[in-house]
């Protein structure tokens, strides 16, 4: 199989070829990279021969791919993939950016919650596979065990996403700007007479004036921001309309399960966490509901509701890195005992991102 990487070397990319090195994904395949900036430089060392680096606009050069995994970005993928088929060129098209995630004839791919609608999809001439939202496949990992039973009325989700989901450049401009916090109050910290109101007033004052905000718009350390991505006319952001959009396709639910919220950044590195409120269709004991959590895939771990376990496993700090995805808090709420509350916690860089693209690539070479 000849399979072309595109955007290898940016950050979901570079999280996508950490994985695929330690998983020894490159055996057996033949990899080309390519490159939007350096044709003929030296390509990564993955173990297997690899020929230079090529044009990521050369549709010849793509054309001759089995399969091609992109992590540059949308623009590249709105500039290349239709002229591309319409060489027809029948290859696998994997995707990181939302471009066609949407499209009728892609299938979004999170294999541990939808194995059957991507092999059902492949059995039907599927060729486009993109990669889910971050948010939406990290409460996925979390709770479809909830979905795949049936039991879900509605979801709502209030989340908690990181600097990363924003973009390399973010993560940077988050420790810059906690850097620039401390810097404004750093003698005054050392100083122990120093009044705590003189303290937070100078911080206050940091954060408002002094910040760098290039990448965010707005100061984040510190504080957060309740809004992500672009402005909908219904008064959702983008973000917030991905939730129901994208889950139910996920899923190929028949009957789509309402699913809203408010999409909050907050100054994490890379780990979303996410406050979901859960209608169950019927009372089902609080232990039955967490075997079904449970059971649902090998990365979900289940954390008892108490605070010395949920202050150790449930936090970004925690996770971050990992594959794990946490799901705890776990508790009927007053408003009924259909009505359940969660918190989880997900790397958005590997579930969120690079993980569910290089299990695609697998599953098509099995
Ligand atoms: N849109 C997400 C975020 C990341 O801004 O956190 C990409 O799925």
């Amino acid at each position: 199989m000849k399979v072309g990487f595109v955007g290898w070397r940016g950050m979901v990319g570079s999280v996508l070829m950490g994985r695929m090195l330690e998983e020894n994904d490159f055996v057996g395949i033949s990899p080309v990279f390519f490159t939007t900036s350096n044709v003929g430089g030296k390509a990564p060392e993955v173990g297997v021969e690899v020929p230079v680096l090529q044009d990521a606009y050369d549709l010849d050069a793509l054309a001759n791919l089995d399969a091609i995994i992109s992590c540059q970005g949308g623009s590249y993928t709105n500039k290349v993939f239709g002229d591309l088929r319409a060489k027809g060129w029948e290859g696998y098209w994997i995707d990181a950016a939302s471009s066609l995630r949407m499209s009728d004839d892609a299938i979004i791919v999170l294999d541990p919650v939808n194995d059957q609608v991507v092999k059902d999809g492949i059995k039907n001439g599927t060729k486009n596979f993109i990669g889910g939202n971050c948010t939406v496949s990290l409460m996925l990992m979390a709770i479809g065990g909830l979905f795949n039973e049936g039991l879900v009325e509605w979801v709502s989700s209030m989340t908690y996403q990181a600097a990363s989901g924003a973009g390399a450049n973010n993560m940077r401009e988050l420790i810059r700007q906690m850097g620039e916090i401390n810097a404004a109050v750093a003698d005054d910290l050392e100083n122990p007479s120093t009044a705590i109101l003189d303290i937070d007033r100078k911080v206050a004052d940091a954060m408002r004036n002094d910040l760098t905000t290039d990448n965010f718009g707005a100061p984040l350390a510190g504080s957060l921001l309740p809004y992500i991505d672009t402005q909908l006319e219904n008064g959702q952001s983008r973000e917030e309309w991905k939730a129901e959009a994208e889950t139910n396709k996920i899923l190929a639910s028949e009957t789509p399960v309402p699913i809203d919220g408010i999409c909050v950044r907050i100054g994490a590195m890379r780990c979303h966490s996410q406050a979901l409120t859960i209608k169950l269709k019927k009372d089902v004991p609080l232990e039955e509901i967490e075997r079904i959590l449970a059971d649902a895939n090998d990365w979900v771990k289940v954390v008892p509701n108490d605070r010395d376990a949920s202050l150790e496993e449930l936090t970004p700090t925690k996770v971050t890195g990992t594959l794990s995805v946490p799901v705890g808090r776990l508790r009927k709420l007053s408003m009924g005992p259909e009505y359940i509350t969660a918190f989880t916690v997900g790397d958005q860089l590997l579930w969120g991102a690079a993980e569910p693209l290089r299990r695609m690539l697998n599953i098509l070479r099995s």
